[in-house]
C-alpha cells in the first residue's frame, strides 16, 4: 500500500520528465544539432540563442516534406546550391557549365534543360513544382519521372487540391504516376508547411497573403527549402526589386522558353493584381533583406545589396 502511495507521484513525475526531454529533443531538430553539440559545456556568446541568420550547416532531413510512396520526410545532402530561374535573363548567359558544377541544382515547375542546356545546365537535382504546373509535367511524364528519375520533386499547393482522402484532384494525378512510374521521388509539402510559408510572408511583409489575395510564387517556396538544406545559394537569372523601374532596362521573356509574354510587364501586372496576383515584385524585396542575413548571391543580373 505505501509502496503504491509513493510510486504514484514517483510515476507522475518521470512521465513529465520524458515528456520535456521529449520537447527538448524535439527543439534541438529543429535547431541546428551540431551548433549545439558544440555549445554543451561552454558558456558565453556560442550558447546564446540562435540568432536569425545562416545556418552554417544545412539540414539534411525537411520533415514538412513527405514522400507520396513511402510517407518518409525529404532527405538532401546539399552544400553548394544554384537555383535557376525560369526568367528570359537566361537567354544567352551560357552558365550552363558553371551550374552543373553546384552540388544540387533546383529548378522551377516544368522548366527545360533540353535544348537549353548551354544556358541553364543540364543536371537537376531538385525541382519544385507548383499545384497547378504538374498537368504541364503530365504532358511527358516518360520524360519527367523516366528518363530523369533521379530528380527529386517537391510538389506544393493548397490543401484541397493535396489532401489525401481521394478528393484532391492534384495528388490524385500524382498518386498515379507513383504507380506507374515506380523509380519516380515525388514529395508532397506538408499542409503545416504551407501555413508556414504563409506565416514567414505574412512576418517579412507585414500583409496577410489570403487577405491581401495573393498566391506565393514557386519561387517564394523554393527559397524557403533551399535556405534549409544548402550551405550556399546562387541564384542565376532573378531580377531584384527595382529592376523594372530601372532606365534601359534589359528587356526579356517571362520564361526563357516561351517567346511573348515579357518578364517586367508580367511582375507588375501580377503586383498590382486585386485578387490572384502573385507578388513576384514584393517577394524579390524579402529575398534581398534575406540575402544579407544567410548565404545568397545573386547573378545574371548580377547584384548585391549595398
Ligand atoms: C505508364 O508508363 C508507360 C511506360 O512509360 C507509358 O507508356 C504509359 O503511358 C503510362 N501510363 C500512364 C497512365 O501514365
Ligand atoms: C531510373 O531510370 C533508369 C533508366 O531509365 C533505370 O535503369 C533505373 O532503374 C531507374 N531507377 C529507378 C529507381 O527506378
Ligand atoms: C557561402 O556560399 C559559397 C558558395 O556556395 C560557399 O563557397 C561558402 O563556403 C559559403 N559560406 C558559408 C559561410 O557557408
Ligand atoms: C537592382 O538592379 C538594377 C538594374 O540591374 C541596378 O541598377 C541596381 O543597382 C540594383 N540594385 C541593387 C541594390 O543591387
Amino acid at each position: 500500500m505505501t509502496t503504491i502511495l509513493i510510486m504514484v507521484p514517483i510515476l507522475a513525475v518521470s512521465s513529465v520528465c520524458v515528456f520535456l526531454l521529449l520537447m527538448v529533443l524535439r527543439l534541438i531538430n529543429e535547431m541546428n544539432f551540431l551548433k549545439l553539440l558544440a555549445c554543451f559545456g561552454q558558456s558565453g556568446s556560442q550558447c546564446a540563442p540562435m540568432p536569425v541568420t545562416w545556418h552554417q550547416r544545412p539540414r539534411t532531413y525537411h520533415d514538412g516534406y513527405i514522400n507520396i510512396r513511402t510517407h518518409e520526410p525529404l532527405e538532401l545532402d546539399c552544400s553548394h546550391c544554384a537555383i535557376v530561374s525560369n526568367s528570359g535573363q537566361m537567354i544567352g548567359q551560357k552558365v550552363g557549365p558553371e551550374i552543373d558544377h553546384s552540388s544540387c541544382i533546383w529548378r522551377m515547375n516544368n522548366a527545360p534543360t533540353k535544348g537549353y542546356t548551354e544556358d541553364v545546365g543540364r543536371r537537376t537535382t531538385i525541382r519544385v513544382v507548383s499545384h497547378t504546373s504538374v498537368p504541364l509535367l503530365l504532358k511527358d511524364p516518360s520524360y519527367f519521372f523516366k528518363e530523369t528519375n533521379d530528380t527529386i520533386y517537391v510538389i506544393w499547393g493548397p490543401f484541397r487540391n493535396m489532401r489525401q482522402d481521394g478528393k484532391g484532384i492534384v495528388y490524385n494525378m500524382l498518386r498515379k504516376v507513383v504507380e506507374n512510374y515506380t523509380g519516380a521521388k515525388i514529395y508532397i509539402t506538408t499542409e503545416m508547411r504551407m501555413n508556414y510559408c504563409d506565416s514567414v510572408f505574412k512576418r517579412e511583409t507585414g500583409r496577410d497573403r489570403v487577405q491581401s489575395g495573393s498566391y506565393l510564387s514557386t519561387g517564394w517556396f523554393t527559397m524557403i527549402l533551399a535556405m534549409d538544406a544548402c550551405e550556399g545559394i546562387h541564384v542565376y537569372g532573378m531580377i531584384n526589386d527595382t529592376y523594372c523601374t530601372t532606365n534601359g532596362f534589359r528587356k526579356v521573356p517571362y520564361h526563357y522558353y516561351e517567346p511573348g509574354r515579357y518578364e517586367c510587364d508580367e511582375y507588375i501586372l501580377h503586383e498590382n493584381a486585386p485578387y490572384g496576383g502573385h507578388r513576384f515584385i514584393t517577394e524579390k524585396r524579402v529575398f534581398a533583406k534575406w540575402s544579407k542575413l544567410h548565404n545568397i548571391t545573386f547573378s545574371h543580373p548580377d547584384w548585391t545589396l549595398p
